[in-house]
């Protein structure tokens, strides 16, 4: 049995910060928590209750504040895909929010104080017992800030497209490389200069730049900076 710690992964988007996270925490046989999935889960919701101006991604944040207590957030295992899925209210998003029109709008509803503020509470209520691996922006600096490991993952925009791109076609999405590489970009510069909690590195987190290893040579990686922890 592994000493139950706190992995916290962050990152620029599609650094590749799932794909360790998941493996890392099957390893060790911990709880795994995908945290941008609870932003983009808000992000449909506003969506759906037409709280988005999709024409000028303006939102209706004072309806949205009195909304979002309406927001159940939950995660289940589905056995036969093999993954976890997180849902609205009871009901399975979690393909729909990986769809092109949440990834273009989630710069601006992860970016809203109060919105953060209620994330923030779910996430550090999901890791009170530990033995947790969380990816995402801010777990590092907001959301625990006493984590045990703390990694920083980046990779070229170019290299983090392609892999996002791949992944897509697998799921039978129809859009361009271009227009996921603007996408990419675009929530890069969203996420480094917002106001509330800008992506950063945590001063005590260890940086990877993983543009040219496997996924076997990153969980070894982290693996290896875990056995320096015991
Ligand atoms: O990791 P992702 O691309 O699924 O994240 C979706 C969006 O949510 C992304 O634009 C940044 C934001 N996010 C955040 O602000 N803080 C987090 N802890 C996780 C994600």
């Amino acid at each position: 049995m592994n000493k139950k710690i706190i992995i916290a992964i962050d990152g620029y988007s599609s650094s590749g910060k799932s794909t360790i996270a998941k493996a890392t925490a099957k390893h060790l046989g911990f709880k795994y928590i995908d945290s941008g999935a609870m932003y983009r889960v808000v992000t449909l919701f506003a969506i759906r209750n037409k709280l988005i101006d999709k024409t000028n991604s303006k939102i209706n944040e004072e309806e949205l504040k009195k909304q979002i207590d309406s927001v159940h957030i939950n995660f289940k295992i589905n056995q036969l895909k093999d993954r976890q899925e997180i849902y609205l209210n009871n009901e399975n998003v979690e393909d729909e929010i990986r769809e092109m029109e949440v990834s273009n709008l989630v710069s601006f509803i992860s970016k809203l104080k109060f919105v953060r503020e209620k994330m923030v509470r779910i996430q550090q209520e999901l890791g009170k017992e530990k033995g947790i691996v969380m990816d995402g922006r801010d777990i590092g600096t907001v959301v625990f800030p006493n984590a045990e490991l703390k990694i920083f993952m980046n990779a070229k925009a170019e290299v983090r497209a392609e892999r996002r791109y791949k992944e897509l076609k697998e799921k039978g999405v129809v859009v361009s490389y271009e227009e996921i590489l603007e996408n990419v970009k675009s929530r890069d510069h969203h996420d480094e200069t917002r106001d509330e909690s800008p992506l950063r590195k945590a001063h005590d987190a260890i940086e990877l730049d993983n543009s040219n290893m496997s996924e076997t040579e990153q969980l070894n990686w982290i693996l290896g900076l875990i056995e320096k922890l015991k």
